[in-house]
C-alpha cells in the first residue's frame, strides 16, 4: 500500500471499510478544474512571495496542465486509497515532476483548499443556470408571442374566475423566474470571496498573499476571518435554497401544463417529441417531463434539507461531516439544470387548442366580476352590486344560461341600474377587455407586460 499524504505519525494503514466509507474522489472528482486552477494560483502567489522557485513553480504548472489534460482524455486513474480530489492531484502531479509538488501544498489545507474549489465550481454552476432559466423565459415569452390574443379561464381554488389572455399567465411564470434568477445572482455576489490562504483554520505564519490569489481566481476578496472560511456552508445553503424556489417554481408549471393537457381541460396538445407511453395502454400519450419536473423538484428540496441538517449542531471550524456537502449541491444542480431544459422544450413543443378553449370559455361566468365592476360605475356600491350579479348568476344557473343571454327586462328587474350597455361588459372578451389596471389582463397592459420582455430577453 502506497504511503498516505498524511500518513508521517500512522503505525497502521486504515482498513478496506475506513477507506471506502471516508472516501470522496467518486464523486468530488468533479472539482478537478477548480482545483487545478486553485492550485496553478497558489503555485504562482508561493513564487512571487519567494515561497518557491520560479522553475518549481513552472514545472508544477506544467504538470497540472498535463493532469488536466489526462483527466479530460479519461486517462487519468482516480485511486480511492488516495481519498479524495486533492490528493489524487497532488500525488498524482509528485509521481509526475517529483520534488517540486511537494512545494505545492505549502500554506495551504485541504480544508481551505475544498473551500475554494466548491465556491468556484459553485459560481459556474449559477452562471449555467441562469443560463438556462433565460432560456425557459425566452421560450415562454415566445410561446406568448404566439397566442397573443386567446382567452383562457383563470383559475382560483381551481375554479373558474375571471377570463384572462394566455400571454398574461405565462408571462407569470417568467417573473417567478426573474426572481429566480435574481436569487441566485445575489447568491454569486456572496459566495465570491476567496477562503484560500484560511488553511486548516487559523491562517498561516508563512508570508502569503491572500490579495493575490483572490484576485487570480476573481473572487471580490479574501474572507476576512480564517475560522469562518473552512466552517462556513452558508454559500452552499444559499444556493441550494434558490435552486429549491426555482424547483418549486418548476413544479407548478409542471402541474399546470400536466393539467392543461389533461382530456378535462384539454387546453394543449404536447407533440410526441415531448410525451411518453404507456406499456400497457396503446392508447397512451402522457406528459411524463412535466410530471418528472414536478417529481425531480422533491429532490431538490431534499438536497437543501441534507446540508442545512448536515451543519445543524456542528462545531467550529472544519468538520469531516462538511465532505457530505457536495453531493447533494451536484445534484441540486443536475436536477435543476435538466428540469429548466426539459421545460423550455416543452414549452417550445405544446399547441394551444384554440378552437376548444374558446368553446368552453362560456362556462363559469367568468364575466360576473366585470358585471358587478359595471353597476360599481353606475353608482351601486360594490357590495351591493356584488348580491345583485350573485342573484343574477344564480337566475342563469337555473336557466342553465350565459349572462349575457339574460334580457335587460330580467336583469332591471333584480336592480334599476342595468341599462342597455351592459352587453358591452358581457362575454369573455368584452370583460377581458374591461381590464386596465396595471399589471392586469386587458389587452393593452398584457402588451405592454409582452413588450418589456421581449426587449429585456432580446427576443427579435
Ligand atoms: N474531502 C474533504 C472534504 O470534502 C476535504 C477536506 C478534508 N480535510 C481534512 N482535514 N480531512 O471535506
Amino acid at each position: 500500500k502506497e504511503a498516505k499524504l498524511w500518513g508521517g505519525r500512522f503505525e497502521e494503514s486504515v482498513t478496506d471499510a475506513v477507506e471506502r466509507f471516508t472516501e470522496s474522489i467518486s464523486y468530488d472528482k468533479e472539482l478537478y478544474k477548480h482545483d487545478i486552477m486553485g492550485s496553478k494560483a497558489h503555485a504562482s502567489m508561493l513564487a512571487a512571495q519567494g515561497l518557491m522557485s520560479i522553475s518549481d513553480r513552472d514545472s508544477i504548472f506544467k504538470g497540472l496542465s498535463e493532469i488536466e489534460r489526462r483527466i479530460e482524455n479519461g486517462d487519468f486513474a482516480w485511486r480511492t486509497d488516495r481519498e479524495d480530489v486533492h490528493m489524487n492531484i497532488e500525488a498524482a502531479l509528485t509521481d509526475l515532476i517529483g520534488e517540486p509538488a511537494k512545494k505545492l501544498h505549502t500554506a495551504r489545507s485541504r480544508n481551505d483548499q475544498v473551500l475554494t474549489d466548491f465556491r468556484l465550481w459553485c459560481r459556474d454552476a449559477i452562471d449555467a443556470i441562469l443560463e438556462r432559466i433565460n432560456h425557459l423565459q425566452v421560450a415562454l415569452v415566445t410561446l406568448a408571442l404566439k397566442n397573443k390574443g386567446l382567452i383562457v379561464p383563470g383559475y382560483t381554488h381551481l375554479q373558474r374566475a375571471q377570463p384572462v389572455l394566455l400571454p398574461h399567465l405565462l408571462l407569470a411564470f417568467v417573473e417567478q423566474l426573474e426572481r429566480d434568477a435574481g436569487r441566485l445572482s445575489d447568491c454569486r455576489v456572496r459566495l465570491n470571496f476567496c477562503p484560500l490562504g484560511a488553511c486548516a483554520l487559523a491562517g498561516t505564519g508563512l508570508p502569503i498573499d491572500r490579495f493575490m490569489t483572490s484576485n487570480a481566481l476573481k473572487f471580490t476578496a479574501p474572507m476576512r476571518n480564517s475560522i469562518d472560511a473552512v466552517s462556513d456552508r452558508d454559500f452552499a445553503l444559499e444556493f441550494l435554497s434558490a435552486n429549491s424556489i426555482t424547483a418549486i417554481h418548476l413544479s407548478r408549471l409542471g402541474e399546470e401544463w400536466v393539467l392543461w393537457a389533461s382530456e378535462e381541460f384539454g387546453f394543449i396538445t404536447p407533440n410526441d417529441s415531448v410525451s411518453t407511453g404507456s406499456s400497457i395502454m396503446p392508447q397512451k400519450k402522457n406528459p411524463d417531463p412535466m410530471e418528472l419536473v414536478r417529481g425531480k423538484s422533491a429532490r431538490v428540496v431534499g438536497d437543501l434539507v441534507t446540508v442545512l441538517t448536515l451543519c445543524k449542531g456542528l462545531p467550529l471550524a472544519y468538520n469531516r461531516d462538511l465532505q457530505e456537502d457536495k453531493e447533494p449541491v451536484f445534484d441540486s444542480v443536475k436536477t435543476i439544470l435538466g428540469m429548466l431544459e426539459v421545460s423550455a422544450e416543452f414549452a417550445q413543443n405544446i399547441t394551444f387548442n384554440q378552437e376548444r378553449i374558446q368553446k368552453a370559455l362560456p362556462a363559469g361566468h367568468l364575466d360576473a366580476t366585470t358585471l358587478a365592476d359595471y353597476l360599481v360605475k353606475k353608482g351601486v356600491p360594490f357590495r351591493t352590486s356584488h348580491d345583485i350579479v350573485g342573484k343574477a348568476v344564480a337566475i342563469c344557473v337555473g336557466k342553465n344560461c350565459q349572462l349575457q343571454d339574460l334580457s335587460l327586462d330580467e336583469m332591471t328587474i333584480i336592480n334599476s341600474a342595468f341599462e342597455e350597455d351592459v352587453y358591452e361588459f358581457l362575454g369573455v372578451e368584452n370583460a377581458v377587455n374591461k381590464f386596465c389596471s396595471y399589471g392586469s389582463t386587458g389587452s393593452d397592459c398584457v402588451a405592454s407586460q409582452l413588450d418589456y420582455w421581449v426587449t429585456k430577453l432580446y427576443i427579435e
